[in-house]
């Protein structure tokens, strides 16, 4: 990829016109042993993929669909972790190229007022006690217009070139998603995930609000109080109840 200022992340790069999930490929690849830091980029996927079984609408050329390899030597159940870096690396991208200023909403969403511009799949491929790999998707929506989306996520979704009014160079965006990636990686196989959850915590969107966690248990509504240092979220009930949530999908109630 020209113009990177990365070591490892993206220094073996896959671009494809066209492929089901970029997902699957990464699989494959890190199965084959592929080295830390792969990148596959696609055009178009036909059949990507989003958090819990849902499909995610990838236009052709319109967006960022990407996965990255990365073989960090941890324990499985700090994979979590890396969906929340991620997520900091793309709203600093984002920050970065278009000005904006995004939120992250718990766990793998970006948001702009509200609408969604980036989902992120961390899928882990591991044993009890180590990870061997993880593929981090990144599904970012950069130059659609309203009519690009489909009827369905038309209201909720938006992207970097309906909110800056310009279109957006995706090269510029996955070498800083890259850049920054690489850095929050390294600071937290250093430090841990304190610093990141300061940063985290920065970008958050209703930290002290009222939310609804939907998880496959069922639902808690309560006050989002923020995030432990797991990366885990926490929610007050009306009981005064603390709540760890592992896994959800949130609703901010109007
Ligand atoms: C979500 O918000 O549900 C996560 C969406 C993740 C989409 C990306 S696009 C690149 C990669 N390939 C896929 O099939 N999915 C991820």
């Amino acid at each position: 990829l020209f113009g990177l200022a990365t070591k490892t992340i993206g220094r073996s790069f896959h671009y494809y016109d066209s492929v089901e999930s970029t997902q699957t490929i990464a699989h494959k690849a890190a199965r084959e042993g592929a080295p830390e830091g792969t990148v596959i980029i696609a055009g178009e996927q036909t059949g990507g993929k989003g958090r819990m079984s849902r499909p995610w609408h990838s236009s052709k050329q319109k967006g960022i669909w990407m996965s990255m390899i990365v073989r960090p030597k941890l324990p499985p159940e700090r994979a979590p972790q890396f969906t929340l870096i991620t997520a900091i690396a793309c709203a600093r991208a984002i920050e970065e190229v278009t000005g904006l200023e995004p939120h992250i909403k718990w766990p793998n969403d970006i948001l702009y007022k509200g609408k969604k511009l980036t989902g992120i799949l961390t899928e882990l491929q591991g044993e009890a006690d180590k990870v061997n790999f993880l593929i981090i998707g990144i599904g970012m929506n950069v130059n659609q217009t309203k009519d690009d989306f489909p009827e369905e996520v038309k209201e909720r979704a938006t992207s970097l070139e309906i909110e800056s009014g310009n279109s957006v160079s995706k090269t510029k965006v996955v070498q800083n998603i890259l850049k920054y990636f690489e850095k929050y990686y390294n600071l937290y196989m250093e430090k841990g995930f304190a610093p990141l959850k300061i940063m985290w915590e920065s970008y958050a969107a209703g930290i002290g609000k009222p939310i609804i966690a939907r998880t496959l248990n069922g639902e808690i509504s309560g006050i989002a109080l923020g995030i432990t240092d797991e990366g885990i979220l926490k929610v007050e009930d009306q009981d005064g109840n603390i709540h760890h949530i592992y896994s959800a999908d949130i609703e901010f109630p109007s």
